[in-house]
């Protein structure tokens, strides 16, 4: 088992990576706790054993099944079995159930601990780390959420076996995107230990700015394209392809702004290919709209667009990219 420590004072927590690392749940669950409410969906038939009282909630399917509703429901039904703050909130899923489960943990009884065993490639190297929390409302993605560090992480790379191709693909582009913040030679290492290595990154970023006040933002490499791709809404994309198109457009962007030369652009597109995934914008699709979705991002700033670009000092976060710019990269 490999443990990836993230270092947040009397916050702070670990990271297990390995095969079986969801057998592991009672040696992490803080000490004392009587009972554990499990939150899952049917479809990951993923058993846990908390080793004390347990029951399993279980919730829907995809991201209309991350919002406020479910977070109710969760309530409610923790509610109506007893759940004190003295319990604890275990979380096995993908992204989806970590977020709302953890979103439901921080907010009932004022906040619960939570634990998360990420069943999803994507889980394990980016959702489950780092403690943000949330749901989606019909205006827009994550804009509902707290920061509530989980007391342990499980990634059972055992339990990917089962996880549909495109699941899978789909996180390999956040894992091509650990690539670029300074994970070298992710591809040649086998899975537990590249899962742990793109962890230990996260914990890294995350130890140092838990906020997103700064730092953090360079774990959005790829994603502003991404976000619009996603937004647009018509390109049947999962996250991690879309993150795969952004990344190698974000290498164009940045070689166009003369940050990085055009074989640190082949670097990307020999990343990125070396996962099987997507390096083009897809055929037709409307540039104008993209560019004001692009526009409109959450980290976006008047006077120009905002994007997380590769250059000389690395990956960085770049204000007042001129959105013409933008548009002659785009076509
Ligand atoms: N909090 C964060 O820092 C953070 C970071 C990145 C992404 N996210 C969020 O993560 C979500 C996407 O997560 P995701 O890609 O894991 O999708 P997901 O949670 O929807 O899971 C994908 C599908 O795989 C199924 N599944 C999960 N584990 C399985 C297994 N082991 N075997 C078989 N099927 C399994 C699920 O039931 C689901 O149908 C988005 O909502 C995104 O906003 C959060």
């Amino acid at each position: 088992m490999i443990r990836v420590p993230v270092g947040l004072g009397e916050r702070s927590y670990d990271v297990l990576v390995g095969a079986g690392a969801r057998h592991r749940l009672l040696e992490v669950l803080p000490t004392g706790v009587p009972r554990a409410a499990i939150v899952t969906q049917e479809a990951i038939g993923v058993a846990v054993d908390a080793g004390v009282e347990q029951r399993t909630f279980l919730m829907d399917e995809g991201e209309d099944a991350k919002c406020m509703e479910t977070v109710e429901d969760l309530c409610r039904q923790f509610s109506r079995w007893g759940l004190t703050r003295g319990d604890v909130v275990v979380a096995v899923g993908g992204g989806v159930v970590t977020d709302t489960a953890g979103f439901a943990a921080a907010v009932y009884h004022r906040g619960v601990p939570v634990i998360h065993v990420p069943t999803t490639l994507l889980g394990q190297v980016d959702a489950a780390i780092g403690g943000k929390t949330g749901v989606n409302v019909p205006e827009g993605k994550n804009l509902i959420g707290a920061f509530w560090q989980p007391a342990a992480v499980l990634c059972d790379t055992e339990v990917l076996s089962t996880l549909p191709p495109r699941e899978y693909a789909s996180g390999l582009g956040e894992m091509a995107k650990y690539a670029f913040l300074g994970v070298d030679g992710l591809r040649d290492l086998p899975l537990d230990e590249a899962v742990a290595a793109c962890a230990a990154c996260k914990a890294r970023v995350v130890s140092a700015d838990e906020r997103e006040s700064d730092q953090r933002a360079l774990l959005n490499y790829g994603h502003t394209l991404a976000h619009a791709l996603e937004t647009a809404g018509r390109y049947d994309l999962r996250h991690g392809e879309a993150v795969a198109i952004g990344l190698v457009f974000a290498a164009h962007l940045a070689e166009h702004m003369g940050r990085i030369d055009e074989a640190r652009v082949k670097e990307h597109y020999a990343v990125v290919e070396s996962y099987g995934l997507p390096t083009a914008i897809p055929d037709g699709a409307d540039r104008d709209e993209l560019l004001t979705l692009m526009g409109r991002d959450k980290k976006a700033l008047r006077g120009g667009l905002t994007f997380v670009l590769d250059g000389p000092r690395g990956v960085e976060v770049v204000n007042g990219v001129e959105p013409g710019v933008v548009r002659e990269v785009l076509s």
